[in-house]
C-alpha cells in the first residue's frame, strides 16, 4: 500500500499533483511519500511490539537526512556501514544508543568515530578487525560494545549480487569458527561481548531462508551460553524483499509472526535492519521524456534519467515499473526507455511495454525509493537529482538538485598544468 495514486488520470503522491511538482522543482528528481514512509515504518515495526526491540534503518537504502530524522522520530535506530553513515545518522538525530555499526571493512578512523559517538554496537565480522578494534578502544580509554557477524551459509534465493550469507560470500565469520573467535573476544579487556548477529541478503522473497539461518543462530547461542558466554542481542540484519512486478513477499506481520515463534524461550533484545521494505515503494524518480526513436528494432524512450541517477535496472537486471504522470489515454507499447548516457546499459526498462509517450511527457519509475538516490552518481559529469518528500499537499526539497559547481567542488589545476590554455 503506498501513496501515489491516480485522481482524474493524473499521478498524485499523496494530495500533491506529481506534474506540479515537476513545474515547480524541475526534473527528474526522487519523490518521496511521508504517509507512505511512516506506514510503512509502523507496518514492520509494530508486529515485534511485544517484544524488546529496536528497528535499525538500513541507512545505505536510502540515506536522506530528513528521511532518517523521519524514522527516527517515530522510534527507530540505524543501521550505519560507514563513518560517512555515522555522520549522517547523528546529524539527522537518531540516538547512538539506537545505532548498530555493520560492515567488514571498517577502518580504524572509523571505528574511534563510533566509539566516540558511543553507538550501541559494533557487528565485527572478522578476528582482525576484532583486534583492531580492541586497540582503538584502548587508545580511547573505553569498551567496545560488540556482536559478531556470523554468516551461517544460508541461501537467501535472491540475485547473487545481494547475497551476503552463503560460505561463498565476503560477509561474516563462518558460524564453525565463530565460537573460538568469541572466545578470544572474552579474553579482550576493552570489548564487551554484547550480541550476535547476521544479515543473509537482500530482497528476500521467502520467510524460509531467515528462519534457516534463525535456527542456526539459536542453536550457536545455546552453545555460546553454555560456555558462559551471555548474549543480550540478536540482530537479525535485514532483507525482507518488496513487490517491484510480480513477486509476492510475505507481508511484514507475516515475516514478524514467524521469527517471534521461532525466537521463543530466547532472552535476547531483538535487532532488525530492514531497509527497502520501508522506503523501496515510498519512493519514486520521476522523469521527463526528451525524444522517442524507433529503431530497425526497437522503440526507444529517451528520458532526463539515466543509470548514473537510477543504477538497479543496468547494475542488477532490476525491473522497475514506469507508470504515465498524466494517463494519456494512449495506452501500453514495448519500448526501451533509455537515459542520456553514453553506454548501452544505460537504461531504466528495457523490452517490457511502457506507457506510450511523447516529448515533453513526465513518467515515474517506480518503487526507486530504496537503493535509488544513494546508489546514484555523478557519471557523465550530471549533477545528483533533487529529492523532494510530500506531506500532504505540501512538500519539501530535501536536497537540492547540484549545480554544475558541485560537479568540480575540490577540484584543482597543479600550478604546472597552469602555464598553457
Ligand atoms: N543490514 C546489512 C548488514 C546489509 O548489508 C543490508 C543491505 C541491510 C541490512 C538492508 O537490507 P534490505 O532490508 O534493504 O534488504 N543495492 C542493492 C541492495 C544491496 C543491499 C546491501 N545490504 C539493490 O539495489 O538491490
Amino acid at each position: 500500500m503506498n501513496h501515489f495514486t491516480y485522481k482524474n488520470k493524473e499521478l498524485y503522491c499523496e494530495d500533491m499533483p506529481l506534474a506540479q511538482l515537476a513545474a515547480e522543482v524541475g526534473t527528474p528528481f526522487y519523490l518521496y511519500s511521508n504517509a507512505t514512509l511512516t506506514r510503512h515504518f509502523q507496518a514492520f515495526d509494530a508486529p515485534f511490539q511485544n517484544l524488546p526491540h529496536l528497528s535499525c534503518f538500513a541507512v545505505k537504502s536510502c540515506s536522506n537526512l530528513a528521511i532518517l530524522r523521519l524514522f527516527a522520530n517515530l522510534g527507530g535506530g540505524a543501521d550505519i556501514v560507514s563513518g560517512g553513515e555515522l555522520f549522517r545518522a547523528l546529524r539527522a538525530g537518531v540516538p547512538a544508543a539506537r545505532i548498530v555499526y555493520s560492515g567488514v571493512g571498517k577502518t580504524r578512523e572509523e571505528m574511534a568515530q563510533g566509539l566516540k559517538a558511543d553507538i550501541l554496537q559494533f557487528n565485527v565480522e572478522s578476528e582482525q578487525e576484532l583486534d583492531a578494534l580492541q586497540e582503538v578502544a584502548v587508545g580511547l580509554g573505553v569498551t567496545a560494545r560488540v556482536s559478531f557477524r556470523v554468516n551461517p551459509d544460508v541461501d537467501p534465493k535472491t540475485h547473487a549480487y545481494i547475497s551476503t550469507g552463503l560460505a561463498k560470500n565476503k560477509f561474516g565469520i563462518p558460524i564453525e569458527q565463530a565460537g573460538a573467535v568469541y572466545a578470544r573476544a572474552r579474553q579482550l579487556p576493552n570489548i564487551r561481548i554484547q550480541g550476535v548477529s547476521c544479515h543473509i541478503g537482500s530482497q528476500l522473497t521467502q520467510v524460509s531462508p531467515f528462519i534457516e539461518s534463525l535456527r542456526k543462530l539459536k542453536d550457536f547461542i545455546g552453545r555460546l551460553q553454555a560456555e558462559g558466554i551471555v548474549i543480550s542481542h540478536l540482530d537479525l540484519g535485514g532483507g525482507l524483499g518488496i513487490q517491484y512486478r510480480e513477486e509476492e513477499p510475505p507481508h511484514p506481520a507475516e515475516y514478524a509472526r514467524a521469527i517471534q515463534a521461532e525466537l521463543a524461550g530466547l532472552d535476547c533484545t531483538l535487532i532488525l535492519e530492514p531497509g527497502r521494505v520501508i522506503v523501496g515503494n515510498a519512493g519514486i524518480l520521476v522523469t521527463r521524456v526528451h525524444y522517442t526513436k524507433q529503431g530497425p528494432t526497437k522503440k526507444f524512450v529517451i528520458v532526463d534519467a539515466g543509470m548514473n541517477d537510477l543504477a538497479r535496472p543496468s547494475l542488477y537486471g532490476a525491473y522497475h515499473a514506469i507508470r504515465p504522470v498524466r494517463d494519456t489515454g494512449l495506452g501500453l507499447e514495448v519500448a526501451d526507455v533509455v537515459g542520456p548516457i553514453c553506454e548501452t546499459g544505460d537504461f531504466l526498462s528495457r523490452d517490457h511495454e511502457v506507457p506510450v509517450s511523447r516529448p515533453g511527457d513526465l513518467l515515474a519509475v517506480m518503487s526507486a525509493g530504496a537503493y535509488g538516490f544513494t546508489m546514484s552518481s555523478n557519471y557523465n559529469s550530471r549533477p545528483r537529482v533533487a529529492e523532494v518528500l510530500v506531506a500532504g499537499d505540501s512538500y519539501h526539497v530535501i536536497r537540492r538538485r547540484e549545480t554544475q559547481d558541485d560537479l568540480i567542488r575540490g577540484e584543482e589545476i597543479p600550478a604546472f598544468l597552469q602555464e598553457k590554455a
